[in-house]
């Protein structure tokens, strides 16, 4: 969908919506008909959050589509809410063109809020339907709001760019894993290069010889060979000397290896890149946006098989770092991902700040369902923000503790550590192994999303499927944190 800031409004377009703010139906203009607030006033609309009304009216001998949509008491997000709720209705509705009016005022943010949950929300994965009916495709393709206030096509720029990036996300998700395998993974982000992201591929060989015993063990039962992408974007023009690194998950297909899962559900593992999935997203808004900001994105990929040649279960394997691990379970394969994926990444850029996201736990799930991600942090301060950036770019977390207690659930009788505990406290035994690979000194947060990349009902900005958690947060914790 092309969606445009305009101060005039397109003469062709077969629908128009006013965004009307709650208690606002009087501030419709006199071409908004009676009928449409009379009709509104009837159907219970009275400008709540995301809430729709639709008629036609005769406009010259034309029948024209109106829509009223709700935008609220909330502001910009209430705005964001109303944009998907109109591209949700209008998607496949026969609509093609469609103008958006502001008559009761709106200030840039808030337009160019609009024009964000419209993107969001109109996006669909369509690559494998070739048997559409003609009902069931798409129909909309432009949208112009109409708006003259001042900074709204500034605000739609930078935001266009964070879409685009969740819009990038959601596609590596919901590919299939006989399409996204490690090496693909790293061609769809070949692309980002044109952006000016410099892009760094390890290969097995080149793994081995650094010695990631841990990323090889889960990799060695596939046929698909492994790669460690890095992305850099470095838009202080070497101001910002050391990186925050940002580490995700790409396990792009997990049937548990040896340790194999359930046959039922398991074709949802080809959403365990998600980790990966947003990193890249993240690369591709910060680097959209022209962001000032010095990130690196790190994505360990490998897929988890059993075969002939695959880990077995008491497998010791050495990771980067030197220390051993006991494989009591090939299914808790990410966090052997990780761990080398991390050590690598903090002695290539040193960062200060550690950032990882993955798919990690299915107790997380069973914690926190689909509202929230677990943040896991050695830092309160860097857990702050990171709290703070979820609350407000719509992607929430929920902080969850660490202690030596916990950590000591991990350690093995025969190696430095085992890859499991005991079944209590799945998520925070997954984080104390991951703590051990983080260096003294740096700051680290573990984001566990595996209840948050997929969606099994429709949401306000996402329909069902991928959703693109994390590139939202994590572009609004570099605006914060790390952008001047
Ligand atoms: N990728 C899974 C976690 C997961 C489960 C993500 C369900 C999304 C939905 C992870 O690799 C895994 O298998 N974890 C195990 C760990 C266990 C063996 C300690 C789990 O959660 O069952
Ligand atoms: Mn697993
Ligand atoms: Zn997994």
């Amino acid at each position: 969908m092309r969606i445009s800031i305009s101060s005039t409004r397109r003469a062709d377009a077969d629908a128009i919506a006013f965004a009307v703010g709650k208690d606002a139906l009087k501030e419709l203009p006199i071409s908004a008909s009676k009928i449409v607030v009379e009709g509104a006033k009837s159907a219970r609309f009275n400008g709540e959050s995301a809430a729709i009304f639709e008629t036609f009216v005769d406009e010259g001998g034309k029948t024209m589509r109106v829509l009223l949509v709700g935008t609220g008491v909330a502001g910009e997000a209430d705005f964001e809410k109303a944009g998907a709720a109109l591209a949700a209705k209008l998607l496949t509705s026969g609509a093609t063109t469609l103008n958006v009016e502001f008559p009761g005022g709106a200030n840039g943010d808030c337009v160019a809020r609009l024009a964000f949950g419209m993107q969001l929300r109109g996006w669909r994965m369509d690559a494998y339907r070739t048997r559409l009916s003609e009902k069931q495709k798409p129909t909309l393709q432009d949208a112009t709001l109409v708006s003259d206030a001042s900074g709204a096509s500034e605000a739609w720029g930078r935001l266009s760019a964070v879409a685009d990036g969740v819009l990038f996300a959601r596609e590596l998700v919901a590919e299939p894993a006989n399409i996204l395998y490690p090496e693909s993974f790293v061609e769809r982000c070949a692309s980002l290069k044109d952006m000016g992201i410099e892009i760094t591929v390890l290969d097995e060989k080149q793994m081995a010889d650094l010695g990631m015993g841990a990323l090889l063990g889960v990799a060695q039962g596939s046929d698909r060979k492994p790669r460690l992408l890095a992305m850099r974007w470095d838009g202080t023009g070497g101001a910002q000397k050391k990186p925050a690194v940002f580490v995700g998950k790409g396990v792009t297909f997990d049937t548990g290896g040896i340790s194999i899962k359930p046959a039922a559900g398991m074709e949802d593992m080809k959403w365990d890149m998600g980790g990966a999935g947003a990193v890249a997203g993240m690369m591709k808004a910060l680097a959209g946006r022209k962001a000032k900001a010095h990130v690196v994105g790190v994505c360990g990929l490998v897929e988890n098989m059993p075969s002939g040649n695959a880990q077995r279960p008491g497998d010791i394997v050495t990771s980067m770092s030197g220390q051993t691990i006991e494989v009591i379970n090939t299914d808790a394969e990410g966090r052997l991902v990780l761990c080398d994926a991390m050590h690598w990444a903090q002695k290539t850029y040193s960062p200060e700040i550690l950032v990882d996201l993955a798919t990690l736990t299915g107790a997380i799930i069973i914690s926190l369902g689909s509202e929230h991600g677990g943040l896991f942090s050695n830092d309160d301060k860097l857990a702050e923000e990171l709290l703070a950036a979820g609350k407000a770019a719509g992607d929430p977390l929920w902080r969850f503790p660490l202690s030596d207690a916990y950590n000591k659930l991990i350690d093995s009788p025969i190696a430095d550590m085992k890859n499991v505990g005991a079944r209590g406290a799945g998520s925070i035994t997954a984080a104390q192994f991951l703590q051990r690979f983080v260096e003294s000194g740096v700051k680290w947060a573990h984001l566990d999303i595996a209840g948050m990349v997929w969606a099994d009902k429709p949401g306000a900005t996402w329909d069902k499927g991928a959703t693109g958690y994390g590139v939202r947060l994590l572009n609004q914790f570099v605006a914060d944190r790390l952008e001047q």
